[in-house]
């Protein structure tokens, strides 16, 4: 495993610009359940379609409002992993690091990374259902969605719902940003779920080096440079450990 992780590291080196597309993984190690983990007990008895779809949304705003009422809490009790922390170190060792996740966790920010384009929306932020007019400081433990004060639309969670196309302009931002890099680091994502699975071909195409960190094999793996099959909260830091050591070496 050293060997791989040193090798990875000394692509890095030569990298001007990385960036890294995560997925749940990577914030597994912070104690976060997945969507259908998080359908335990009351919830378990609702389809993801009845509470992640538009649809879902206006059939029963109450009950959608009151799962992401109740994932929003959870998060409240966590904190960035060391996963998280080696991704936002690597940004004093490279010149560009630009972090594309598929997560709604707000956990690469809470962790201090400045780039960070939320392909899927974030949990924490609000806007309204008919005009995505944004709504501020909405409180917790509200029994149904409020009103928008520009439109009186329901607001919802700023999150891609199933069946809803992801905002244009991020995802053509993560594909340039891809292609722009010389590593890109796929991490914590089956790579299953498209658009994001695709981005790191549009890198791979253009000659970037694909590093995958996951301690599964996936559709991505055949083409990765490097697979480090593991944890990301253990692997990480021990890339970001050989990376400073070797910067040091060659001070
Ligand atoms: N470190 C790194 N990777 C891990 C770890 C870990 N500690 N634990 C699990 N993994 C890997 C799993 O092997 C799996 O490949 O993380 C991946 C998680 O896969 P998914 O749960 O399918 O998550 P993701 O790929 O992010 O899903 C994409 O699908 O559910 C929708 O919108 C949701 O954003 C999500 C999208």
């Amino acid at each position: 495993m050293q060997s791989s992780i040193d090798s990875v590291a000394k692509l890095i080196s030569n990298a001007s610009h990385v960036t890294v597309l995560t997925g749940a993984g990577v914030s597994k190690e912070s104690g976060i359940p997945t969507f259908r983990d998080a359908q335990t007990g009351f919830w378990e008895k609702h389809r993801p379609e009845d509470l992640a779809t538009p649809e879902g949304f206006l059939a029963d705003p109450k009950l959608v409002w009151t799962w992401y009422d109740y994932r929003r809490k959870l998060l409240d009790n966590v904190q960035p992993n060391p996963g998280h922390q080696a991704i936002v170190d690597l940004e004093k060792l490279v010149d560009k690091v630009t972090v594309v996740t598929q997560n709604v966790d707000g956990l690469h920010q809470r962790a201090g990374s400045t780039d960070v384009i939320e392909l899927h929306g974030s949990i924490k932020k609000f806007y309204c259902f008919d005009h995505e007019h944004e709504a501020l400081d909405v409180p917790f433990d509200l029994e149904e969605p409020p009103l928008c004060n520009v439109c009186g639309s329901m607001i919802r969670p700023a999150v891609v719902w199933f069946g809803e196309a992801l905002p244009h302009k991020l995802l053509n931002r993560g594909i340039t940003e891809c292609e722009e890099s010389q590593v890109i680091l796929v991490v914590g994502t089956s790579s299953l779920v498209q658009p994001a699975a695709s981005l790191p071909l549009s890198g791979y195409h253009r000659g970037a080096k694909i590093i995958e960190v996951n301690p599964d094999a996936t559709p991505l793996s055949r083409i990765a440079e490097v697979v480090l099959q593991g944890p990301s909260g253990e692997v990480l830091p021990k890339v970001v450990a050989s990376l400073k050591n070797l910067k040091s070496n060659s001070n």
